[in-house]
C-alpha cells in the first residue's frame, strides 16, 4: 500500500516507515519539520533501502494533505502530526487544539475528498481517565485528564468515531500508546527532542552523554515496589510494527487497541538498565513528585495480540541500549 504519514519525519513516524518499506508497502512523509527534520527521513530511506518521499508542508491543511494524495496514489493515512508536550499543553492550549484537532481533521477531510478510507491515529494512554497496572481498552476514556495535550488525543478519537458513523466506508484504528523508547539498532535514527527532554529515557540519555549534570527522580513514595513510578515502556520498533499489524487488518468502522508490552519498569529499573549499558553509574537524586503523574500506567496487550496478530518481542535493556548507541553516534541528533 501506498501510504502517507503525517507527522512522519519524527521519532515514530521514522521507525514506521521503515518498518512499512520492510513489510512492502511504499511510506511518503508528510511533515512541515516543525519539530522534525529531513536527515531523519533521508536516513530511514537508506536503512529501508527506497526512496521515501517528503512533502514539506502542514497536515492542518485539507488542501495540502489533498495534494500529498493525489501525487502519490495514497491509499491509506498515518496519522502522526501534532504537538506532545504535556507541559507545553497545559501554556499554550490554543496551539494544542488548533494543531492537533486541526490536523486530524483536515487530514479526514481531504482522505474524504479522494476516497481514501484507511486511516490510522497516534493515540495515546494518557485518554484513560484512571490511569492503573493492565488498562484494557474498554476503560473510562475522557476528557477530564488534567492537561490539553491528553485531552486533544480523547477528542480526536471521538472525532474519529463520528467519521466512521456518518462514513461506512471509513476503516480507522486508533492506537494507545504506552511510552514509546529506544531507537533503530543501526543507531542511525531516534529521538531527537528539542530542549531539555521531558521524558525519563531521552532525558537519561543525555545525563548518560554528560550533558547533563544528573537525573531527578521524581518522587520515590509512591505505592509501587520501589516507590518510584512505573511506566510500560515499548521500543519503539515494536510500536512501528504494530502500526504496520493495525493497517493490515483495518475494518469498516474503528478498531482501538493498546500498543504497550503489558510490563511495567520503573524509574529505578530503567536507570539501572541505562547504567547497564553504559558501564558505569550515573548520577541521580529524588525530588518531589512532578505534578500530574501517576504511580503506574501499563497495558493489558492482549487486544492487540487478538485483533492485529502483535505484540511487543524487545526488552527494556535492548530499547535502552539501543538508545545509547543512537545517543553516542548522534550527540547532537539530526544536527550532524
Ligand atoms: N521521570 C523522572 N525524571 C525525569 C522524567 C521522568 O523521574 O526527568 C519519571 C516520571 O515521573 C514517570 C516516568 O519517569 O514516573 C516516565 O516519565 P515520562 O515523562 O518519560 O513519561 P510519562 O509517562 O509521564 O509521559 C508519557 C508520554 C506523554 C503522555 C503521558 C501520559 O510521554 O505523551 O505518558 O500518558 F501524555
Amino acid at each position: 500500500m501506498r501510504v502517507l504519514l503525517t507527522g512522519g519525519a519524527g521519532f515514530i513516524g521514522t521507525h514506521t516507515a521503515v518498518a512499512l518499506a520492510e513489510h512492502g508497502h511504499e511510506p511518503v512523509v508528510l511533515d512541515d519539520l516543525s519539530n522534525a527534520s529531513e536527515e531523519a527521513v533521508r536516513r530511514a530511506a537508506a536503512i529501508a533501502g527506497l526512496e521515501i518521499p517528503l512533502v514539506v508542508g502542514d497536515a492542518g491543511d485539507a488542501a495540502v494533505v489533498g495534494r500529498a494524495i493525489a501525487d502519490h496514489g495514497i491509499e491509506a493515512v498515518i496519522h502522526f502530526a501534532g504537538l506532545k508536550a504535556v507541559g507545553e499543553s497545559v501554556a499554550q492550549p490554543l496551539a494544542y487544539y488548533r494543531v492537533n484537532i486541526g490536523s486530524a481533521v483536515a487530514t479526514l477531510e481531504a482522505m474524504a475528498a479522494h476516497g481514501v478510507d484507511r486511516f490510522v491515529f497516534s493515540s495515546s494512554a494518557t485518554v484513560y481517565e484512571q490511569p492503573g497496572a493492565g488498562l484494557r481498552e474498554d476503560a473510562p476514556v475522557g476528557i477530564d485528564l488534567g492537561n490539553p495535550y491528553g485531552r486533544t488525543k480523547a477528542m480526536i478519537e471521538a472525532i474519529v468515531a463520528d467519521a466512521a458513523a456518518a462514513d461506512p466506508a471509513l476503516r480507522a484504528a486508533v492506537l494507545r500508546y504506552f511510552n514509546p523508547i529506544g531507537a533503530h539498532p543501526s543507531g542511525e535514527i531516534g529521538e531527537d527532542p528539542k530542549g531539555v527532554p521531558n521524558n525519563l529515557v531521552p532525558f537519561l540519555a543525555q545525563v548518560a552523554a554528560g550533558e547533563r549534570a544528573s537525573l531527578r527522580i521524581f518522587g520515590d513514595d509512591y505505592p509501587t515496589p520501589d516507590g518510584t513510578g512505573v511506566r510500560d515502556y515499548i521500543h519503539v520498533l515494536d510500536l512501528a510494527e504494530g502500526h504496520v499489524a493495525a493497517l493490515e487488518a483495518l475494518e469498516p468502522g474503528v478498531l482501538v487497541a493498546n500498543l504497550g508490552t503489558g510490563r511495567g519498569g520503573s524509574v529505578l529499573e530503567v536507570l539501572r538498565a541505562f547504567e547497564a549499558a553504559v558501564g558505569h553509574d550515573l548520577p541521580h537524586e529524588v525530588v518531589p513528585r512532578r505534578p500530574g503523574d501517576a504511580a503506574i500506567s501499563t497495558a493489558d496487550p492482549s487486544r492487540a495480540h487478538e485483533l492485529l496478530a502483535w505484540r511487543a518481542t524487545r526488552t527494556l535493556d535492548e530499547a535502552i541500549a539501543d538508545t545509547w548507541r543512537w545517543q553516542q553516534r548522534n550527540p547532537r541528533g539530526f544536527r550532524g
